[in-house]
């Protein structure tokens, strides 16, 4: 079992029987819908599940979980989602799919958000390995991007992935992948770019999160929340 199942094992077992539970995106949150699929059969725990994205839609189909559409819901138990990047204050970078919308809408909803990672998306600040996803209204990704110029930023519209055109996310957004120069942090960043008209969502996840499961090297722990 390689780390992003064991910490999607961990997490799969936090589930209480008749929660509404939301499905995330990636590849740990596949490994966390099949171990809750797992329990479903196995122990008979009775869940509602909604997803973050098509993909994990079909995935936990698949699997028979019972689910609930976006639009029919108003609250929900518990998030269950990866990240790119997570922070010691808990701070985490989303975004490398195409699904932030939806990601945020649960992760905002859910009583509790609990993220899975493992040691190599640990950082000291957000932006130290990926660039920070932008996801912009397609009319206004030129004058998003004029505008983060006065903040450091810089960058370019996402490519697809054969680099045929450009990336279109599950909303019908295209994607600025952004770098900023000047030294903002996670919480300036997060409130300049929920500011920005032109912004659908964007890849940073302030004060989201409630708990962090991290897997390194075979075991899995809760990360304290440095403040
Ligand atoms: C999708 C995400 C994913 O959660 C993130 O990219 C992590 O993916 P993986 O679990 O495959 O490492 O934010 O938008």
């Amino acid at each position: 079992m390689n780390d992003k199942e064991r910490v999607a094992k961990q997490a799969a077992k936090l589930v209480e029987d008749g929660m509404i539970v939301g499905l995330g995106t990636g590849s740990t949150a596949d490994y966390f819908i099949e171990k809750l699929a797992r329990r479903r059969i196995k122990e008979g725990l009775r869940v509602n599940c909604v997803a973050s994205s098509v993909v994990s839609l079909l995935k936990a189909q698949q699997l028979g979980l019972p689910m609930i559409a976006i639009e029919h819901l108003t609250e929900l138990d518990l998030y269950v989602d990866g990240a790119d990047e997570v922070t010691a204050e808990h701070t985490l970078l989303k975004g490398q799919g195409a699904d932030l919308v939806k990601e945020k809408l649960l992760a905002r909803a859910s009583d509790q958000f609990i993220v899975l990672v493992d040691k190599s998306k640990m950082v000291k600040n957000i932006g130290d390995r990926f660039l920070i996803p932008v996801e912009v209204m397609p009319f206004a990704w030129q004058l998003v991007k004029q505008s983060l110029k006065q903040f450091g930023g810089h960058g370019a519209l996402r490519q697809n992935s054969n680099g045929s055109g450009l990336a279109v996310t599950s909303y019908g957004s295209l994607v600025l992948d952004m770098a900023f120069e000047k030294d903002l942090d996670c919480a300036e960043l997060d409130a300049i770019l929920n500011a920005t008209p032109g912004v659908v969502e964007h890849g940073i996840f302030y004060g989201l999160a409630n708990r962090v499961l991290l897997a390194d090297k075979g075991t899995v722990q809760e990360l304290e929340l440095e403040e």
